[in-house]
């Protein structure tokens, strides 16, 4: 067995004992896919933290062929594009946000698992990125049972060459995987490696009744939730948020739309009625996004930030004097105001996890509810 056999072997391994893996069929694709083919010639590594946030690109011919291999074959994501700059063509430190990446293996194979595929699905991936979960899809499918969809075109070209020379052919298409595949259409699973504000209905319609769609619902205040969803036959869905942590990058239209610096101005004062700090829980973060959902967040802690780019609507927290906290909102939407509203509701339930709640999708509308579905609920920005 050579060693990048031996570590593929070995990664299985660690994905069945860490729970990521629980099917053999998937654990015989990863001991097979050739992880390293995927990854391409450079990754980028986040280097300087915390002063710099800047990139830099770690090429496979500057580290020797094990340290490579090793690298590749851990439980990790490595980031392969840049704001649009492909690690291998980097001159330089590149500043921005990953825009394509090898999702770590446990969650590649995880999502598989969680959307129920079986032998003899088709499957619509929206999000090629290296094309490393397409190979383990083709693998235990069959590339005619396997269409991926990649809006990144450099990142495309790179997975196509990849998956050619891995030897697998599914249909690969470049372009907006919001929405879908409608040529190979009905599909039994579609499985999203990019988040999105709101199901795109497209995808609705292509997914056969009963089939699912696992995808991440994200925003801009970095609230992230998994949904599994089952489609009817009027192309209506619904489905619970399921147990963990997980996180993708937003789909690109789906991005926030682009603003000027941020320059908080002067407004109302009040004490605020929740603390702050609940929206750095992983399922407070998501609550404020429901009730907020054009508003991005920044800051942490007690000091958070809301801004609206549509309205300029405002909305910043700090400790108080003495106890509790103030908020200070200006502008049209009283973010602050919706957000505590949701919060309550939330700890009035016992601050549950995500897994708690669910979403529904009808022709007219996508709500997000704790408990049931006639439970308290939230609109997504359709
Ligand atoms: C996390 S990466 C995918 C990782 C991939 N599953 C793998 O294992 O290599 C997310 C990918 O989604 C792509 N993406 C973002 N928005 C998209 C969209 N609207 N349609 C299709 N792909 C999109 C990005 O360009 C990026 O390559």
């Amino acid at each position: 067995m050579s060693t990048a056999q031996a570590l593929r072997h070995r990664l299985a391994a660690t994905l069945t004992e860490d729970d990521w893996l629980h099917d053999n069929t998937w654990r015989a694709a990863i001991e097979t896919e050739p992880r390293e083919l995927f990854l391409g010639p450079a990754l980028f590594q986040q280097t300087g933290l915390p002063e710099s946030t800047a990139w830099t690109a770690l090429r496979r011919d500057s580290v020797p062929t094990q340290e490579w291999l090793n690298l590749t074959y851990r439980n990790d994501s490595w980031v392969t594009q840049v704001d649009g700059v492909l690690a291998e063509e980097a001159t330089g430190p590149v500043e921005g946000s990953p825009s394509s990446s090898s999702t770590l293996p446990g969650l590649v194979v995880q999502m598989i698992e969680r959307a129920g595929t079986t032998p003899g699905d088709r499957v619509l991936e929206i999000g090629t990125g290296t094309g490393y979960s397409t190979a383990l899809l083709s693998n235990v499918l069959g590339a005619r049972n396997v269409t991926s969809v990649e809006i990144d075109p450099d990142a495309a070209e790179r997975a196509r060459n990849a998956l050619d020379t891995a030897g697998h052919h599914p249909t690969l298409i470049t372009n907006d995987g919001l929405l879908g595949a409608p040529d190979g259409a009905p599909y039994d699973r579609l499985i999203a490696a990019c988040s999105v504000r709101f199901v795109p209905y497209p995808w609705l319609r292509q997914i056969k009744p009963g089939g699912t769609i696992l995808v991440t619902l994200g925003g801009w205040s970095f609230g992230h939730g998994l949904v599994r969803l089952t489609v009817d036959a009027n192309g209506e869905a619904t489905g619970r948020f399921l147990p963990g942590y997980t996180s993708f990058m937003l789909a690109r239209p789906h991005d926030h739309p682009p603003r000027g610096r941020l320059e908080f101005l002067p407004g109302e004062q009040r004490p605020s009625r929740i603390d702050p700090t609940l929206l750095d829980d992983w399922t407070g973060r998501f609550v404020g996004q429901l009730a907020a959902p054009s508003a991005e967040r920044f800051g942490a802690g007690a000091e958070q930030i809301l801004f609206d780019v549509a309205t300029g609507s405002q909305a910043r927290t700090r400790p108080a004097e003495h106890e509790g906290w103030i908020v200070e909102q200006r502008g049209p939407l009283k973010l602050w105001d919706a957000i505590e509203d949701a919060i309550e509701v939330w700890t009035a339930a016992g601050s549950p996890h995500l897994r708690e709640f669910g979403l529904t999708i009808t022709r007219v509308r996508q709500r997000v509810w704790l408990g049931t579905p006639d439970g308290p609920s939230w609109l997504l920005p359709v």
